[in-house]
């Protein structure tokens, strides 16, 4: 079955998403219509937006209300890639230039903060401020991963915790909050908010971790986005710090690595490690505990076809190649 068969009883609510997106990104100055519009219609999975809907149907779903939460999910998230080419300096992303290569990185600032500040409004919507106070941590979390990494580029001397630390903050508290705000959007009981919510940052965790395997494994072609540019860009990622544990004479290679001096060829011995001491194996294997976890508390959930799609995405996360 194809990953979008899935959720296909949603797609008639991802139209109407997907036509908000579009309404919610123009505005009244052409170039950032322009910039939006244009990462918006190079594509992307849309996946924060199917959590909040599928998080909504354990509550009392009505598209209408939820879509606002969607809308914002895809927003934020669409704001944090544009500003995560700004300093991951990327050339491509969706398959398309970055806004950032296409215009600058003036441009990029402030489409990020158009985005940023256009979900705000949306959220507005919801009634209850646990709706707001949930969004603004998210926000807050995902500003201080990305920072973090920014300070720690081309420090190699970090661990598991600080990795994992990273990932939770930048990428895994904003899928949690997906899960969690369908929810609240819905008015689902408070218990199956919370646990939508640890489902999330569980699959979230993994989502993460597969973004960074497929860094050392995928292609261009397949992601859209340039593969191999985590180590350049001095990003060290879990199959990296796994490969240090076994191999401590990376550490040399990883040494001479600075802002200056990294080039492809200096990532070779790195890549070699990588893969001799199987630490893209053990990196998937760290990604399915976090899936095996996402899929325990699902169990704890009221079983209806939602429960069933989301079980069938984390699947499908686990073994994505996109
Ligand atoms: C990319 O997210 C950034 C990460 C958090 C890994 P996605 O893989 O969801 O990007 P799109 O939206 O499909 O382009
Ligand atoms: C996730 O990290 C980005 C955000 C949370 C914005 P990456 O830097 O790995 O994301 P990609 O690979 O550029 O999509
Ligand atoms: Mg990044
Ligand atoms: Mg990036
Ligand atoms: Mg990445």
């Amino acid at each position: 079955m194809k990953f979008k068969a899935v959720y296909s009883f949603l797609n008639t609510d991802l139209d109407i998403i997907e036509t908000e997106l579009e309404k919610t990104v123009r505005s009244d100055f052409p170039l950032l219509t322009e910039a939006g519009l244009h990462l918006l219609k190079a594509g992307g999975k849309r996946i924060r937006p199917v959590f909040v809907l599928l998080s909504g149907m354990f509550g009392d779903y009505n598209i209408h209300k939820i879509k606002n939460v969607a809308v914002a999910l895809e927003l934020i998230h669409m704001a944090s890639l544009v500003h995560d080419d700004v300093i991951d300096d990327a050339e491509l992303r969706r398959g398309q230039p970055t806004i950032k290569a296409k215009w600058d990185n003036r441009i990029a600032m402030y489409t990020g903060d158009y985005l940023f500040a256009r979900s705000l409004e949306l959220i507005t919507n919801i009634e209850r401020p646990i709706a707001h106070q949930i969004l603004s941590k998210a926000m807050v979390e995902l500003t201080l991963g990305e920072i973090e990494q920014v300070k720690d580029k081309y420090n190699f001397d970090q661990n598991l915790r600080t990795y994992l630390r990273r990932i939770k903050r930048k990428t895994a508290m904003l899928i949690a909050v997906s899960c969690q705000l369908g929810g609240v959007a819905g008015n689902a009981d408070e218990q199956i908010c919370k646990k939508l919510y640890w489902f999330g940052y569980f699959v979230g965790m993994s989502f993460q971790i597969i973004d960074d395997i497929l860094d050392f494994t995928s292609t261009e072609e397949e992601l859209g986005k340039p593969v191999g540019s985590d180590l350049l860009q001095g990003n060290i990622t879990l199959p990296v710090l796994l490969a240090m544990e076994q191999d401590p004479s990376i550490q040399e290679f990883l040494n001479l690595l600075s802002k200056e001096t990294a080039s492809i060829k200096m990532l070779d011995p790195i890549i070699n490690s990588v893969k001799k001491y199987g630490a893209i194996d053990r990196a998937s294997e760290i990604s399915d505990l976090y899936l095996k976890k996402a899929f325990e508390i699902l169990e704890e959930l009221p079983r209806n076809r939602a429960r069933i799609a989301l079980a069938n995405i984390a699947k499908y996360i686990g073994k994505r190649k996109f």
